[in-house]
């Protein structure tokens, strides 16, 4: 008896005979031109069609046999299974269109400066990681001891908090370190206070964790305190250098904002994203320096080395963070450990202490630059620290207009509307100077004042 199938065994490269031999049945079967019930022929009879060994027939029977295909004993014959065909559905992701226009310069804020070149304080961490043998095992879910250990040192030196390594572990970044607090942490019907204008993801998250977002202004030095109401489970707020206006919330603001939450019993979110980069005097302490009952710190990788890293910690007391472990025990969700290893290494090494001086040189010269360059077209604010400027523009200018002709002329801004959700304010830019080349920085400015003289 003949198989009734097309068969075709190749012996250049296509893999065992056995396996092409099963794959072909395997396709008649899926396609219906096998059908359940139909008798095919024996190991002897399929090898001598193929003029294989039966050997071969027997290897690709076993196989199909064993995945439920076809059914049947040796000397009863074999038939193919009651299996009812099912068409596989293969969707392979649709080319997204090159987008036409020119090549954009990037002027948007929040990323650093990304240098082409890789350096050896860089390559030594990664080597240092690739001779190490992976942990077994799912310990460590607040992350790597020793780099909690090395980050409890980092955090007080740079930004004065005094904590132990039972308060600190290790987040994917500042969004990740927020999802996960109000995983645990969120209550049914919570109310939580975000800056407008802010951080737009971080009202985005709290919304899609089905809290009440409240929409809390922000002035010249940041987040104005005395519009908290007494009804919130927690406030986000950016002190060292607020998103986007760039306010430092003063000593006496900080005071209130912790007298506040003592009384009320809120929880502080500080998202402390840039305040590695401060330009005029140095940084005020963290605000949870005040205290770590009432505070919850979020730092980042993302605006030192790359938002690429996906790397970052978390601050609070010893009870939230066993809470946050516990959480991601259950759910598995912690950062890998090449990541936590290498930047332990950087730590170690100064490699991140040598990146933050040099960037910040890089940065500052930048800063001086953009500002002396946009000056003329509006108030800059928030200069004095971190990635990024802020051009106020005059009052009736529409700033999505002027990010449109920018980015029709090639450079990419961020118009301030963006970040503002129902708090009126000031149109303007959001400028980052950090991220592009020397040579596309200047042509970005030179295209950018171009833009602003002509809207
Ligand atoms: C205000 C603010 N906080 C934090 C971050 C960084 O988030 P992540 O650490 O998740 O990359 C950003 C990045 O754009 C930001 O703008």
């Amino acid at each position: 008896m003949e198989s009734s199938l097309p068969l075709v065994l190749t012996r250049d490269g296509n893999g065992p005979l056995h396996l092409q031999l099963a794959e072909q049945f395997r396709a008649a079967i899926r396609d219906g031109r096998l059908q359940a019930g139909h008798r095919l022929p024996s190991t002897r009879d399929l090898a001598r069609e193929l003029s294989v060994s039966r050997s071969v027939a027997q290897a690709a029977y076993d196989q199909l046999h064993a995945e439920g295909w076809i059914a049947g004993r040796t000397g009863s014959g074999t038939y193919v299974a009651d299996v009812v065909p099912l068409q596989p559905v293969l969707r392979t992701a649709a080319r997204p269109p090159t987008p036409a226009g020119p090549v954009l310069l990037t002027l948007r804020p929040g990323i650093p400066y990304i240098s082409p070149t890789v350096d050896a304080g860089w390559r030594r961490a990664w080597r240092e990681v690739s001779g190490q043998a992976p942990p077994g095992g799912y310990e460590d879910v607040a992350g790597l001891p020793e780099l909690r250990d090395a980050l409890v040192e980092h955090v007080r030196r740079v930004r004065g908090i005094a904590c132990g390594t039972e308060n600190l572990m290790i987040t994917e970044g500042t969004s990740h370190g927020l999802r996960l607090l109000l995983s645990v942490t969120r209550r049914p019907g919570d109310k939580i206070a975000v800056e407008d204008p802010g951080y737009t993801a971080a009202a985005l998250t709290a919304k899609q964790f089905g809290l009440e977002v409240v929409d809390v202004g922000v002035d010249e030095d940041g987040l104005q305190v005395s519009d908290l109401g007494t009804d919130l489970s927690a406030v986000y707020v950016t002190p060292s250098h607020q998103y986007p206006l760039g306010g430092r919330l003063p000593v006496a603001r900080r005071n209130e904002l912790i007298r506040w939450a003592r009384r009320t019993g809120a929880t502080l979110i500080e998202d402390d994203y840039d305040s590695e980069f401060r330009y005029d005097v140095a940084p005020l302490p963290a605000l949870a320096q005040l205290d770590l009952d009432r505070v919850v710190h979020l730092g980042t990788l993302s605006k030192v080395l790359s938002p690429a890293l996906r790397l970052g910690w978390l601050v609070a007391s010893p009870e939230v963070v066993n809470q946050l472990a516990a959480y991601r025990e259950q759910v598995g969700d912690w950062p890998g450990w090449p990541m936590q290893a290498a930047f332990l290494a950087m730590l170690r090494d100064g490699y991140l202490d040598q990146v933050i001086r040099r960037s910040k040189r890089l940065y500052a010269d930048r800063r001086n630059h953009t500002c002396a360059v946009l000056a003329p077209y509006g108030q800059i604010v928030g200069q004095d620290a971190g990635l990024h400027i802020t051009l106020l523009l005059p009052p009736a200018t529409d700033d999505q207009a002027v990010a449109a002709a920018a980015r029709a002329a090639g450079v990419e801004v961020a118009p301030l509307s963006d970040y503002r959700r129902t708090i009126p304010g000031p149109p303007g830019l959001v400028i980052g100077y950090a991220t592009p080349t020397d040579a596309n920085f200047h042509q970005a400015l030179t295209i950018l004042c171009d833009v602003l003289r002509t809207t």
